[in-house]
């Protein structure tokens, strides 16, 4: 008699599935760390530097410790300082908006596309005064922002672009022309988290800038060490940050699978899409018209007050589902201001009440996508 297998759990995120499909590589690498004892800075990061700027055409590809710190060192690096205002979404991780509010900057912010998630260019121009410095716009759940209008209000402006690319590694951009630019190499400064559940993650702690700007380069390596091209010298206020070397080495194994991992989460977003594209009351996210997907998250957003509902439903069924994200930036209590009170941002308000991410992975197989597709459907009596 033939007995049928049983169901992987099903997880937001499967990065022990993705370990083991590339284990001998991966535990090679590290033990080759290891045995150089260059932790730190060692080759393997400055073979991934040239790596990631070779596979994104970006001039400069700069290690650093984490995605947080990419932002903080983007913006010390173009010298911003306390009271310049930097326009950016309230929809997004806090992160964002953290470093904003560490170095003193004003976070001012504009609301986002309800199909795309992303940061609304036309918003943007209206919110610009004249202590505007900067644009940060987040390349939300795996698709680029419309960074032709941006650049365009930022140059008419005379304003720095620093793209928060944390979460779509990978993903191309098209300009009207029918020229095409890799997410995060558009702006002056692009910036990228390598934590672990991102589409490009490591086993800890890691993030990069990039830019094309050989000056500017130059001022964020500064940063990035102490404030010191020379060591023991300090030309300016730094901070310690550093992509230590045995993440680099599983990042390079990463990096070589990038556009497979990417179109593996294609293919579960389609088979999503085909399930929950009739659905009434629930929408599936929408394809940017410039930008290709590289689904870090496949965000649906459902209607009529039942996003909860439905998330426990799911839950029940051992089908993980997350809200990225419950509340705004500007609606937390540490971020909070007269400026941006509540009904100031009237999508991405609306947004936060409807948005459900479903399980997202390079490793989701047809049993588990089956389950989540029926258990979804099941709610909705389909
Ligand atoms: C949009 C966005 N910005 C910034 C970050 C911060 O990255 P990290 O966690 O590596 O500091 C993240 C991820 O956590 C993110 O999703």
């Amino acid at each position: 008699m033939q007995t049928k297998t049983p169901m992987k759990p099903i997880q937001m995120v499967d990065l022990v599935s993705q370990y083991h499909a590339i284990k001998g590589e991966v535990d090679a690498a590290v033990l080759r760390v290891m045995e150089t004892a260059a932790f730190i800075n060692g080759p393997e990061v400055k073979d991934l530097e040239k790596e990631l700027s070779t596979y994104l055409g970006a001039k400069h590809a700069i290690g650093c410790a984490n995605g947080t710190d990419a932002l903080q060192i983007a913006m010390m690096a173009l010298d911003l300082k306390p009271g310049d205002e930097v326009i950016t979404a309230s929809f997004t991780f806090v992160a964002t908006v953290e470093v904003i509010g560490l170095l003193g900057l004003t976070p001012v912010f504009a609301d986002v596309q309800p199909g795309t998630f992303n940061i609304d260019p036309v918003d943007i121009k209206r919110k610009i005064t004249p202590r505007t410095k900067a644009i940060v716009p987040v390349h939300l759940f795996g698709q680029s922002a419309d960074m032709e209008p941006i650049m365009a209000i930022a140059k008419e402006h005379g304003l720095s672009v620093i793209e928060d690319n944390c979460q779509a590694i990978g993903s191309d951009y098209t300009f009207s022309n029918g020229t095409t630019k890799k997410a995060g190499t558009i702006g002056h400064i692009g910036t990228t988290s390598f934590f672990p559940s991102k589409n490009l993650g490591c086993y800890g702690d890691g993030g990069a800038i990039f830019t094309n700007d050989d000056e500017l380069a130059k001022r964020i390596r500064r940063v990035c060490n102490h404030g010191s091209d020379v060591r023991y010298y300090h030309e300016v206020v730094g901070v310690n940050s550093r992509l230590d070397s045995m993440q680099a080495a599983i990042l390079r194994i990463k990096l070589r699978r990038l556009d497979a991992y990417a179109a593996a989460r294609n293919r579960a977003a389609s088979a999503y899409d085909a399930a929950f594209s009739s659905i009434p009351g629930l929408s599936i996210p929408e394809r940017s018209k410039s930008s290709s997907h590289v689904f870090h998250q496949y965000t649906l957003r459902v209607a009529g007050g039942k996003r909860d509902a439905l998330k426990e439903h799911l839950e029940k069924r051992g089908v993980p589902a997350m809200i990225y994200y419950p509340v705004p930036c500007h609606l937390q209590n540490a971020y909070k201001t007269a400026r941006f009170a509540e009904g100031s941002l009237p999508v991405t308000e609306s947004i936060t009440h409807e948005v459900l991410s479903m399980p997202m992975s390079t490793e989701l197989d047809e049993q588990q996508l089956a389950h989540i597709t029926s258990s979804v459907r099941n709610f909705f009596n389909q």
